[in-house]
């Protein structure tokens, strides 16, 4: 095969928990990932040349090492230089459908489709551990996008536990087009305002993993529960953003009103998402917030929970 063309899913956050400081300048955090799947798309082709070349559907977009995805490919011939010698480089031409900026993972999506594909076209035959880690190199949550579906994530977030795969449940995601929330940004004047509280010694952390691996929200996980999934939903990041961003906080509001079992915002946000009983509900959903806002900067997205990851389109 010459060509690869790939399914890179989307990702909400059920949970995130910063539970303190890492000596890396990060935080430790704890997270509950869920693929959706509203999706981008990419092809990767053996070019003829020397060079990694990323083209992609939204202008926007930068093409050059700024991308994650062109980093992804970057980091993919350095670690392989005799697969690179061989094969040569690489075109990625990339469909943008996943928003970008919004807490939905598009960027770290991308990236993990840009080394399952090279391992293809490579024929590294690399393990999911492997690819995890080469992912865990550019990001902390491009490891949950290679293999998808749900998961505990805990260390940066690149540290995975895999749970029963909650497909199926439908959702309705609302963003402001207008709306980007940089995760640094988020990170860091979350660090300002509860850095105080932090727990900041190792066992203390520990014991918080585990009460979370022991959570109501794990167990409706576990026995697929919709109704206790959603109000289980937490973000700590919506302590930094709602504040600053008060059209997101009421984007969360009118989402609420409207009906469904739970709403939360995804990741550093902009993205707010409410876990709907069946499609007809989130439908509904969307409906009534679009009428209520009636705001033509508000996009909305009707999708559902999907238990995999990157896929290669036959
Ligand atoms: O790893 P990633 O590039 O996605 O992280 C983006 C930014 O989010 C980091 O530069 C950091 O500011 C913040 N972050 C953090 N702790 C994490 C993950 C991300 O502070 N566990």
């Amino acid at each position: 095969m010459h060509s690869y063309t790939l399914r890179a899913p989307a990702k909400i956050n059920l949970f995130l928990e910063i539970l303190g400081s890492r000596p890396d300048g990060f935080h430790e955090l704890v997270m509950i990932l869920q693929s959706i799947a509203l999706a981008d798309e990419l092809t990767i082709r053996a070019n003829g040349t020397d060079k990694i070349r990323l083209t992609c559907s939204d202008a926007n977009l930068p093409s050059d090492p700024s991308n994650l995805a062109y980093r992804a490919a970057q980091l993919m011939a350095q670690n392989f230089p005799q697969a690179y010698a061989r094969f040569g480089g690489v075109d990625i031409a990339l469909t943008k459908n996943i928003p970008m900026a919004a807490g939905l993972a598009g960027g770290s999506a991308d990236a993990a489709a840009v080394l399952v594909g090279l391992d293809l076209l490579w024929q590294l035959g690399l393990t999911r551990p492997e690819l995890e880690n080469l992912a865990a190199q550019l990001g902390s949550d491009i490891p949950f996008c290679v293999g998808g579906g749900t998961a505990i994530a805990t260390g940066r977030g690149e540290k995975l536990a895999p749970l029963p795969d909650v497909e199926g449940l439908w959702l309705v995601l609302a963003k402001h087009r207008s709306i980007e929330v940089s995760t640094p940004w988020a990170y860091q004047t979350y660090r300002q305002q509860f850095g105080a509280q932090y727990l900041n010694d190792r066992p203390a952390q520990q014991f918080r993993t585990q009460e979370i691996h022991a959570s109501a929200l794990v167990h409706a996980i576990n026995h697929r529960n919709p109704e206790q999934i959603a109000q289980a939903l937490y973000n700590d990041l919506e302590k930094v953003v709602l504040p600053h961003q008060t059209p997101v906080a009421e984007l969360r509001q009118v989402l609420t009103k409207a009906g469904g079992l739970g709403t939360m915002m995804s990741g550093s946000g902009p993205t707010v998402f409410t876990l709907c009983r069946d499609q007809a509900e989130a439908a509904q959903v969307k409906a009534i917030a679009a009428q209520t806002l009636n705001n033509p900067d508000v996009d909305f997205w009707l999708t559902q929970t999907v238990g995999y990851g990157i896929q290669v389109i036959p």
